[in-house]
């Protein structure tokens, strides 16, 4: 499969209009722009916070030269007010994924709903091989998460980055199954990556320490076993409220609790 890189090569620059916006390249001139969005901490708030001085140096000098980063303007007074890129996910290779950041002044007015839909629809029409794009925002983010599920993009699986729980959408497809399909494909990448960290042996290790009596466990200690990511390869689970045990807590043939999902057999 071509790279979202070399997919970026091929079909930047790019310029997307829509009924209140223009999203074009962004140029060195938004450097204030880039500045006004990286040093705010509204819109910072479920993005680490505002960055330093240097960072933001940096990136007015990389913005210009990505392929993929549109500075949103709004046409009525032809004021930059956000950015939207889509780049590589640096967690699926192959993956893309769009992020966006809109000045506060213009927060609310379904500019960001128009803004992303335009970029989602441009790549998924540019790059047509290039499989489901993703976004990911943090579970907090209700702005973001509501855009996204109003744009029809849907949540397939959650993640636990920067300290901070996050969702991860893609955009709802047509046949009735893809759904499942794309979240058994992200389950089969992860167990990939889980299994090349060495998951199996830290889970089965740390599963056969486990007493057989689970509800000898303080609640700490459950929780601390399951840090709530089910389903993935190597996570071990012990808790028995809420949850289906059988698709990823087993025993190993020594009768100790393990870390079981039946697709990581294999390894
Ligand atoms: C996320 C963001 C781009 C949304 O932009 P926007 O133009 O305000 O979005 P829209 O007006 O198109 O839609 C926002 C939706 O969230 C809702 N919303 C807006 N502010 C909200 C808030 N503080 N709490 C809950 N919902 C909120 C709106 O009502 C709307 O939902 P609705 O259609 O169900 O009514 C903007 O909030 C932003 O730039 N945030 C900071 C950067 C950021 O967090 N980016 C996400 C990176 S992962």
């Amino acid at each position: 499969m071509e790279s979202v890189n070399a997919a970026l090569d091929r079909v930047w620059p790019a310029q997307l209009r829509t009924g209140r916006l223009l999203l074009r390249p962004v140029t060195r001139e938004d450097g204030s722009l880039v500045r006004e969005l990286l040093t705010d901490g509204r819109v910072r708030a479920y993005l680490g916070g505002p960055v330093t001085e240097e960072r933001v140096a940096a990136r007015q000098a990389a913005y210009p030269t990505t392929a993929g980063a549109f500075t949103v303007v709004r046409v009525t007074d032809q004021r930059p007010v956000g950015l939207v890129t889509i780049g590589a996910d640096h967690r699926c290779e192959g993956r893309a994924e769009v992020s966006y950041q809109l000045l506060p002044a213009a927060w609310g007015e379904g500019l960001g709903r128009e803004a992303v839909a335009a970029a989602v629809s441009w790549w998924t029409d540019a790059v047509p091989g290039g499989g489901p794009l993703v976004a990911v925002t943090q579970k907090a983010n209700r702005a973001s998460c509501r855009m996204l599920e109003a744009i029809g993009m849907t949540v397939v699986d959650e993640l636990d980055e920067y300290g901070a729980r996050h969702c991860l959408y893609t955009p709802a497809v047509d046949q009735e199954d893809s759904d499942l399909r794309w979240v058994r494909l992200l389950a089969a990448r992860r167990d990939a990556v889980e299994r090349r960290r060495g998951a199996k042996a830290r889970a089965t290790a740390a599963g056969q320490s486990l007493p057989d009596d689970l509800a000898a466990l303080a609640p700490e200690e459950l929780a601390r076993l399951c840090p709530a990511r089910h389903g993935a390869y190597g996570r071990i689970c012990a808790r028995m409220a809420d949850h289906t045990p059988d698709l990823h807590l087993g025993r190993a043939q020594d009768g100790a609790w393990i870390a079981w999902l039946t697709t990581a057999e294999s390894s």
